[in-house]
């Protein structure tokens, strides 16, 4: 495409840093095949455009400033999300539709978020091509086929009595491990899966690798009946993770695990949106000193309001004891953090790019999930692919020191760490073979204007 216009693409994630993250990173790929990258984007959690001096922004309204996204208000951010950004994104789009036309210039195909669900129908009526992104694993999307049908079948909600009963269609995943355990109301998140399964893509880009998904992502081929590209893991595949952090990164955290022998911090961390209460926190600084581990502990500022002061109210020997094994940052270059050489193991809640990020270094995980697909990643982890430790998840201190030695100390941990290279090395492989062919593969597709 050296001597062509570029053909133009519009990006479109949600306001979400766990979503718009990947989203970007798969513009940076899809700029190096030589299209013209337009992002379209709220005004809400915007991206900083200086980061990406390539590409062109455009901001619509989303009537949602200030808010703060938590587990608790997901789904009815969700729902607003899709209700007050479909006329201001149309218009975005029609706008700048007309002025490529201007030029003799079209817009190929707009890529979009899942999440955005009323793009579907926006797409079929400004008669544009689209192509959908699945920012979880495939075997999250295909829990969304399995909760419709369970609902349809009038198993819900769902019984504790069968929680560790195994779902029928899924064979690995057990009832409590759905994305619908445990709501309180069901109701609003299976509108939600209605509406994302009532999206008729032509084409569908997953954030995976065959070698961890192969299963579920034939299961879905079967489902969909459209091209499938599973493109992953995009941050490997571009350099984009340094550029697009939400907070400042802590540089601090990297000189203190230089100074760490190999493999002997247990990195800890629950992404963007789960955060733990003060007493949780407190019960974690008493067990993560009891297991005498080196630990480096991402705390967000809107976890607690006064870190310095919460730690100031633990006793004597507690706070000594994390002066000494502990080095606390309201958010850490993760990327770069997994790949020190000093980091053993990962406490994390299992979002997919913490999931992905940690597969790619070969670290394993202890898994504490909190709602949606975390739980489902959380027994891909521990049950699947076997890098992963499921506990009771009882937010205890002599529960944490007992999980943190069995993955830092004990045999099992040391188990598992090889477990994790093995995959790492699959995963490395499947970059310049099946991910590398579905990625030409979504370039010939888009190209041919066969979506
Ligand atoms: C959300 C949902 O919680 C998750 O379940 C879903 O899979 C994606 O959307 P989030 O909570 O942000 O994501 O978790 P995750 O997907 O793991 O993404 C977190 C991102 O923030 C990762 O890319 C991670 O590298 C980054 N991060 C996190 C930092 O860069 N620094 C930190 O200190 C913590």
């Amino acid at each position: 495409m050296e001597n062509q216009i570029r053909p133009h693409l519009v990006l479109i994630p949600p306001p979400l840093k766990g979503h718009i993250t990947p989203m970007l990173q798969l513009a940076t790929i899809l700029h190096s095949k030589g299209f013209f990258i337009n992002i379209a984007h709220t005004y809400f959690n915007s991206p900083n455009p200086s980061n990406h001096p390539n590409f062109n922004f455009l901001p619509f309204f989303d009537g949602l400033s200030n808010t703060q996204i938590t587990s608790k208000n997901f789904i009815d951010i969700a729902s607003t999300l899709n209700t007050n950004c479909a006329s201001p994104l149309k218009e975005r789009l029609i706008h700048h539709k007309a002025k490529l036309e201007e030029h003799d210039e079209k817009i190929a195909c707009i890529i979009y978020d899942g999440f955005f669900h009323f793009i579907d129908s926006l797409a079929k009526e400004l008669k544009l091509p689209s192509i959908v992104f699945r920012t979880t694993s495939a075997t999250n999307i295909l829990t969304y086929h399995v909760c419709a049908h369970l609902h349809a079948k009038g198993y819900l909600p769902l019984q504790d009595s069968k929680s560790s009963d195994l779902v029928p269609e899924l064979d690995i995943l057990r009832f409590k491990d759905l994305p619908i355990f445990n709501l309180t109301n069901p109701h609003d998140f299976l509108h939600g899966i209605s509406k994302t399964l009532s999206i008729t893509p032509l084409g569908v880009i997953f954030n995976t690798v065959e070698s961890l998904e192969d299963s579920s992502l034939n299961h879905l081929q079967h489902l969909y009946n459209v091209n499938l590209f599973p493109i992953g893991p995009l941050h490997m595949l571009s350099n984009e993770s340094n550029n697009i952090s939400i907070l400042p990164e802590s540089d601090r955290c990297i000189s203190w695990l230089n100074n760490k022998a190999r493999k002997s911090v247990l990195y800890v961390s629950l992404g963007s949106i789960a955060s733990w209460e003060e007493k949780e926190l407190t019960e974690m600084a008493c067990g993560l000193v009891k297991s005498r581990q080196n630990f480096l502990w991402v705390i967000r500022p809107e976890t607690v309001t006064e870190v310095i002061a919460w730690l100031e109210s633990l006793s004597e020997d507690i706070k000594l004891g994390v002066a000494e094994k502990g080095c606390i940052v309201k958010w850490a270059p993760q990327s770069e953090v997994l790949a020190h050489e000093a980091v053993g193991g990962f406490w994390s809640h299992c979002g997919w790019n913490s999931t992905l990020e940690s597969l790619c270094e070969g670290i394993p995980i202890i898994c504490q999930p909190y709602f949606g697909d975390q739980r489902v990643n959380a027994r891909l982890l521990s049950h699947v692919w076997k890098v992963g430790l499921e506990w009771c998840n009882v937010m205890e201190r002599e529960e944490i020191e007992k999980v943190v030695r069995r993955l830092m100390v004990n045999q099992e941990g040391e188990e598992l760490r090889k477990r994790a290279i093995e995959l790492k090395h699959e995963i490395r492989l499947d970059l310049s073979g099946s991910s590398c062919d579905a990625l030409n593969g979504l370039v010939k597709c888009i190209l041919s204007g066969n979506v």
